[in-house]
């Protein structure tokens, strides 16, 4: 049962700390080359404000297994364990290691948290076929049609001309196929070398300018998505689509359907989720860091799905 609407808007305000102060920490690897070290710094400021937050919460998207991350590895208990509110939490509290290190644009530190037992486990799949959309295109695209097919309907149910689409793609090897029946289609695209969680949800927004997301990306990143667009209303749709030979044996050896798309509903399977990401660097959805005269001024994203409700939130906080 969703909690109390006052409940909803305390605990995504108690939230956004905990991005917030990953993205703070994760400033002073900006530019470095060293996408470890930002990484780590994030996850302990990640880890630490967490505690302070009211929910009895399992890591079920983290740092990976506990023999390889100290802190928020999968299977971590965070928050307090007396709280009423059981949590699955995901986490990527660098989103975008490489635009960190680089100093580009674009990174992110994100959270997704649902009541327990509500998020899909992405198994041993790191990759994952998605297509994300907005509201009015949900339930109306089937992600298994050609895309020149996709994009005639989507244009359609947005009431624009194909020209008028575009489509934000992760720039890979992979995709060299994708961007040319986009090209050919006669839409756009929208080409970055990393962070699809910001894409997809671009996707889900109707005013952000990014009309779709297509491609392979990560599928912990695509299960935050998800959690994220249940909260927005839009479509997001996801395939296990492993990419490297190990993969590829473990997801057989696991029985798990590579044919099969997961509706956003079993991604993530409930309304009453909650997610913020906040701006590292600045990027296409948020501002990035700034610090001025002992102060941090940071940007964030924060979405309460039980309402529907997205607000950005640029406060100034003592650095
Ligand atoms: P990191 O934060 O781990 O660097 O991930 C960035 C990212 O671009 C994700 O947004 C995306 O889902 C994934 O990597 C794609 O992986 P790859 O670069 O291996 O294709």
């Amino acid at each position: 049962m969703a909690q109390p609407k006052q409940a909803q808007q305390d605990l995504v305000y108690a939230l956004r700390r905990v991005t917030e102060s990953a993205a703070c920490a994760a400033f002073d690897w900006i530019g470095r080359g060293k996408s470890n070290e930002g990484d780590e710094a994030a996850v302990d400021a990640m880890r630490a404000a967490l505690e302070e937050i009211d929910l009895d919460g399992t890591v079920v998207i983290g740092e990976g297994e506990k023999d390889e991350a100290p802190q928020l590895y999968n299977g971590e208990r965070v928050g307090r364990p007396d709280a009423a509110f059981k949590a699955d939490i995901a986490v990527d509290p660098v989103e975008g290691t490489s635009y960190l290190a680089k100093g580009l644009t674009n990174a992110l530190a994100v959270i997704a948290v649902a009541p327990a037992g509500s998020l899909m486990s992405p198994g041993p799949a790191f990759y994952m076929e998605k297509m994300a959309l907005p509201p009015k295109a949900k339930g109306k695209i089937d992600p298994a049609w050609p895309t020149q097919k996709r994009l005639q309907e989507l244009a359609k149910v947005l009431g624009k001309n194909i020209s008028q689409i575009t489509v934000f793609v992760l720039e890979k090897p992979r995709h060299r196929q994708l961007v040319d029946d986009i090209y050919e289609a006669g839409a756009r695209v929208a080409l970055y070398p990393a962070g699809d969680v910001a894409g997809a949800l671009l996707a889900a927004m109707p005013d952000s300018g990014i009309d779709a997301l297509m491609g392979t990306g990560g599928t912990p990143e695509g299960i935050m998505s998800a959690c994220a667009i249940r909260g927005l209303g839009g479509e997001f749709i996801g395939r296990l689509d492993p990419q490297l030979q190990t993969e590829k044996q473990a997801v057989e050896a696991a029985g798990l359907d590579t044919q099969r798309w997961h509706k956003l509903e079993e991604l993530a399977s409930s309304q009453d989720v909650f997610f913020c990401a906040t701006g590292i660097t600045t990027g296409l959805m948020l501002e990035g860091v700034e610090r001025l005269d002992g102060q941090a001024r940071v940007q964030t994203l924060m979405i309460t799905g039980a309402t529907r409700e997205r607000q950005i939130l640029t406060s100034y906080q003592p650095a």
